[in-house]
């Protein structure tokens, strides 16, 4: 039985952010420990810790651990250290809301009035750490409210990576079923395999694989006919950022398999945890949408696919409009349509 997988782990010497290097997956599983600031935002930008939830997780440790030596070198530059790292590790990638949500927390949690740097780290320290927790806990909650959508038996399909490697626990969009294989229920996937970066290859067929949860993996491409084909009882995705109406960003692609979804007359289901909500972009279209290096669209494991200098479009998420989503599952439970998340 292999152990579970912790994408982003916090020592409890908060000396350091520990993550499962995902670029190196599914070859090899190898964990990095990162101290400065450049490394976290390379290892974010470089989708070595990925997925909305980790990112979360990811941002507020790797503060808290900036935190931890900033405070070593006393109440003189801690401010402006705490600034700057709390907008590098912000805006490292743009879309998953989790990011800056659990960046602005642990910053804010070290706003103590007229206390030292050491004290103001200290609480930082907790504050990282409640996060990483909570969304452990986030991720089991909804599992078992995303169980309910499910029955024995049923095969679903997924999008990119939204299990254990996207969090710090059971995963979102996989958590329902890893809750229910934990139970003795059969439950199969069909995974996308997500070009360009081929995350439902590597890392959504790789993790079910390993928890030895049934896996097909299949080309974007076959969605349509294997939809078709009637073998598909529901969709299971994550999310990035679910807008107050319930529009939702998601890896590229989403949107096609919930156009797919609606066609077929199956159920799509978006799964994530509150942090995921963005209530104050009323609607998908005041999301920003992350642009990505066209040479992941032109080769593939450093191979060329296409011409060199041939135009390439390459935004790493889409927006699917509330409409074609049947719920949301959350931490809190069931959302049907018409959806409208407040602050
Ligand atoms: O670019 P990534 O790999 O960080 O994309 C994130 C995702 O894996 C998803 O879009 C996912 O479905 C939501 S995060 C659980």
């Amino acid at each position: 039985m292999n152990q579970p997988l912790s994408a982003v782990t916090f020592p409890d010497d908060g000396c350091e952010l520990r993550i499962i290097d995902q670029t190196r997956l599914p070859g090899a599983l190898v964990e990095l420990a990162l101290t400065t600031l450049p490394e976290m935002v390379d290892a974010i930008q470089s989708l070595r810790v990925r997925g909305a939830p980790a990112l979360g997780v990811a941002g507020a440790v790797g503060l808290a651990v900036l935190a931890e030596r900033a405070a070593i070198e006393g109440p003189a530059t801690f401010d402006a250290d705490m600034a700057t790292a709390a907008t590098a590790l912000r805006s490292a990638r743009p879309t998953a809301v989790n990011l800056a949500w659990a960046v602005d927390r642990v910053l804010a949690a070290g706003q103590v009035g007229g206390a030292s740097p050491t004290v103001r780290a200290t609480a930082m320290r907790t504050e990282a750490s409640t996060i990483l927790n909570d969304d452990i806990a986030m991720c089991a909650r909804i599992g078992v409210s995303g169980a309910t959508l499910l029955r024995s038996g049923m095969t679903v399909l997924t999008h990119c990576n939204a299990g254990a490697l996207a969090t710090a626990g059971i995963g979102t969009a996989l958590a329902p079923i890893y809750t229910l294989h934990a139970r003795g229920e059969t439950i199969r996937v069909y995974a996308n395999e997500t070009r360009p970066l081929l995350q439902g290859a590597r890392l959504t067929a790789w993790e079910l694989d390993r928890a030895g949860v049934p896996v097909t993996l299949i080309t974007d491409g076959m969605a349509a006919s294997v939809m078709r084909s009637g073998v598909i009882d529901a969709v299971l995705v994550g999310a990035d950022r679910i807008a107050a109406n319930g529009d939702v960003a998601n890896k590229i692609g989403t949107y096609g398999v919930a156009v797919l979804a609606r066609h077929h007359g199956i159920p799509f289901y978006v799964l994530a945890p509150r942090s995921t909500l963005d209530p104050h972009t009323p609607h998908g279209d005041g999301m920003e949408i992350e642009m990505r290096e066209a040479s992941e669209v032109r080769a593939m494991g450093g191979v060329a696919t296409a011409p060199g200098h041939v135009t390439v479009h390459n935004p790493a998420f889409d927006v699917t409009p509330a409409a074609l989503v049947t719920a949301i599952v959350t931490d809190s439970g069931v959302f049907h349509p018409p959806y409208h998340f407040t602050a």
